[in-house]
Order: C-alpha cells, then sequence, then structure tokens
C-alpha cells in the first residue's frame, strides 16, 4: 500500500502543483536518448509526469506504481493513452518484458526500506530488461541531510489549485532513526477547513551500499553523476546490465 500522498484522491490531485516544476525530467530524456534506449519502464511513475513526457518523445513507455490513484491521475494526461499502465510493484512487471531502460525518478530508490525488498526489486528489473540494459536512478547524498531543512518554516506553500481552490501544504520530521526518515507532510483545503496529512518513510542509503547491491543483482555502475536541478544533492546512478550476465 502507498503513502496517502500517492493514494489519497484529494492529495494526488494537488501533488503536481505543490512538486513545482520538474526541471529534472528533461535531464531524464536527454539521458535516456544519450543511451539509446527506446523502450523504458519508469519504476514508481506515480502522476505519470516522466511517463508522458517520454510518449510524447516516442519512446515506448510502462509506467507501473502501486498507488492506483496515481495512476488515475496519469491517465487523464496528454499522451497517457501511449502509455502502458500497470499498477503493482515491480514483481508485477512480466518476465516477458525486454525493456532498454529502467528509470526511478524522484524519491522511488528510497522508498524500498528493507534491504531484501530493495534487492527483490533490483533482481525484478534486472529480468525485465534487455542483455544491454541500463538502469538508471537518483537517490538523495546522505551527507547532505536534506531532511534538516524539511520543515514548515523552508517547506511552507500556499497554491492555488485549479478547480480546488486555496490549499497550504507544509513537511516536518518526525524521526530520523539510522538510515530512516519518517516526515508528515499536511495540506489544508481552505475552502473545507479539511487537514489532511501523509506520513512517509525513505531509507538514505550510502553510495558504497547502493554499488554493492548492484553488484550483486547482476548490474555494473557505469557512472555516478550529479544530478543537473539539485547539485551536490544526489547522486544520479547509471548502471548497465552486467557483461557475464
Ligand atoms: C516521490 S513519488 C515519485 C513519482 C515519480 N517517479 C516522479 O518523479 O514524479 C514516489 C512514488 O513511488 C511509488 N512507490 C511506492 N512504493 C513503491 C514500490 N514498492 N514500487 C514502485 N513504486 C513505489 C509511490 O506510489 C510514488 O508514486
Amino acid at each position: 500500500m502507498a503513502d496517502p500522498i500517492f493514494e489519497d484522491s484529494r492529495l494526488v490531485a494537488i501533488y503536481d502543483s505543490f512538486d513545482g516544476e520538474r526541471r529534472d525530467l528533461v535531464h531524464y530524456i536527454e539521458l535516456i536518448k544519450e543511451l539509446g534506449s527506446r523502450s523504458v519502464i519508469d519504476v514508481g511513475c506515480g502522476t505519470g509526469c516522466l511517463s508522458t513526457l517520454m510518449a510524447r518523445e516516442d519512446l515506448e513507455v510502462v509506467g507501473i506504481d502501486p498507488a492506483k490513484a496515481s495512476l488515475d491521475f496519469a491517465r487523464t494526461k496528454p499522451f497517457s493513452d501511449k502509455v502502458r499502465w500497470i499498477c503493482g510493484d515491480v514483481d508485477a512487471l512480466q518476465s516477458s518484458l525486454s525493456a532498454d531502460l529502467a528509470v526511478m525518478t524522484g524519491n522511488v530508490a528510497q522508498v524500498f526500506l528493507s534491504d531484501d525488498s530493495w534487492l527483490r526489486t533490483l533482481f525484478c528489473l534486472r529480468s525485465a530488461l534487455a542483455k544491454h540494459g541500463h538502469l538508471v536512478f537518483e537517490v538523495r547524498d546522505p551527507s547532505k541531510k536534506a531532511w534538516l531543512n524539511w520543515n514548515r518554516d523552508d517547506t511552507f506553500q500556499r497554491i492555488n489549485v485549479p478547480r480546488i481552490g486555496w490549499v497550504q501544504g507544509w513537511c516536518e520530521v518526525i524521526s530520523v532513526t539510522d538510515q530512516l526518515v519518517q516526515f508528515k507532510w499536511s495540506y489544508l483545503f481552505e475552502s473545507s477547513n479539511n487537514l489532511v496529512s501523509s506520513l512517509s518513510t525513505l531509507r538514505f542509503r550510502e553510495r558504497i551500499e547502493i554499488e554493492k547491491s548492484l553488484w550483486e543483482s547482476g548490474f555494473e555502475v557505469k557512472e555516478v553523476r550529479d544530478a543537473p536541478d539539485r547539485p551536490g544533492q544526489e547522486f544520479v546512478f547509471v548502471a548497465k546490465v552486467a557483461e557475464s550476465e
């Protein structure tokens, strides 16, 4: 079950407005083209911002996410009819798939809290990729402690969302334990005075742990790039299916 922020239709309807301009997505499209990929699995596609953008670029796209409400919202976007949407986690990918690339944008690679769930995800993606396939994803650099800015003062926004009206939103950290950061987004819908909250937890793995997990699941790390939209804050992993696989 995905977090309410992705599964509650009231929160999904305002998600893109609060997420703001997605300057990262154009860089992913460029990277996918640079790697010569034509078929892409967008893992944790959410409201489909990247999936529909890739479909507009004539790429063959599978968008997969366990949050049905987010997929329903994605299906309303231009070019959504060109995307194959799957509701579920990567276990739901057919073994017959042989995609050129799998991508995880946003915090997707950090939602897998246990080592088992992360490794299982990597193994499933390895099976769904062609021999020449690539896996591209971003994670926050734990040493930058991004969560220190996840407080009401730094995150507060008041946005007039089309067809919904004014909404206030802010984030607060609930706990930081080892590599797990639990935080809460709260949204006040001014027209109804309804306050709706959503708890989430992300795991901040070290770069070296991620490299090891990729190797264990049949990938080679080609390079680790900086994120153009958040310089110095994130690692963008570009891995490929290992030669020996
Ligand atoms: C921060 S959103 C990112 C959405 C999208 N990738 C983007 O960049 O806009 C994280 C997404 O991960 C999805 N998610 C949560 N658990 C997942 C799982 N086990 N497998 C795949 N996606 C998952 C959530 O439903 C949510 O849509």
